[in-house]
């Protein structure tokens, strides 16, 4: 966060926090460094839907509400998911929603009047129907999801090769991953472990942004994001969703205590 100033260039128009894992970053000093540099807060809460930021005067406010605008992705895997594809944008200013509805239509209002270049990212009428119903359910699914998250706590929480989540003082969590890190144990050879008993985990994510090919440019090579660089090669997820059964999480840790010990 005391980096997030320095990073700010003339160029700089918004900042977009990831709510990574299903709770919220930090978003009260990230709005008031916003506000103060007039730039734009777009919050990807893509792994966070549902869950609650607390501001320091005790409002409580969701993620995604809290930029002027908010996203998310209905990719089958998300907290809320559709059966294929399919995203959303929040905002609360009505002709930045109008812009923003245009802009997804192919720029057009008025069918076949087309005011500025827009692409085709309407949300499909059968994936619409289907997070209709799922939308009920959203908090039930957080409360399933923290229910494991619990179980996980509070069998892993004494094994020192491994850090269970943290929990952020300022935002609830709804677990769109249950992701440890491994402190003495190599976690690649958890993984394979794991995969051995039947035990599938993820690696999120295994190569950080600068890293990536199509991102790499020469003011940031290996070395530049420290912190990242370190939990891309120590991070893992174990499987965590609305319908484990207590057997699966039971095995789950029990076979990946026996990995580690
Ligand atoms: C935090 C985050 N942002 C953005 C995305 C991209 O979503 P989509 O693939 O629906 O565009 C994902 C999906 O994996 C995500 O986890």
């Amino acid at each position: 966060m005391d980096q997030l100033e320095s990073k700010i260039t003339r160029k700089t128009v918004a900042v977009v926090p990831v709510h990574l894992y299903g709770q919220c970053a930090d978003m009260e000093p990230i709005l008031e460094i916003a506000k103060r540099h007039k730039l734009h807060v777009i919050e990807d809460a893509a792994q966070s839907l549902g869950a609650d930021y607390k501001f320091s005067n005790g409002e409580v406010r969701k993620s995604g509400t809290m930029g002027i605008i908010g996203c998310t992705s209905f990719f089958p895997s998300k907290n809320l998911g559709c059966f294929g594809d399919g995203g959303a944008l929040f905002t609360s200013e009505d002709e930045l929603a109008k812009k923003i509805r245009m802009t997804a239509n192919h720029g057009q209002q008025k069918k076949y009047y087309h005011d500025v270049i827009g692409v085709n990212s309407r949300l499909d009428t059968i994936q619409a129907a289907v997070l209709n119903v799922k939308l009920k359910y959203l908090d039930d699914y957080s409360l399933r999801r923290n229910k494991v998250a619990e179980y996980y706590d509070q069998e892993l929480k004494n094994e020192k090769k491994i850090h269970i989540p943290v929990r952020a003082a300022w935002s609830s969590h709804v677990f769109h991953q249950y992701t440890l890190r491994c402190s003495s144990i190599e976690r690649d050879g958890l993984k394979k472990k794991l995969e051995e008993k039947g035990i599938p985990s993820m690696i999120y994510y295994p190569v950080p942004l600068h890293l990536q090919k199509a991102y790499r440019i020469k003011e940031y090579g290996e070395g530049s994001f420290p912190v990242t660089e370190m939990l891309s090669k120590s991070v893992i997820s174990l499987p965590i969703h609305t319908e484990m059964t207590q057997d699966q999480t039971s095995y789950i840790t029990r076979n990946l205590l026996e990995i580690v010990a």
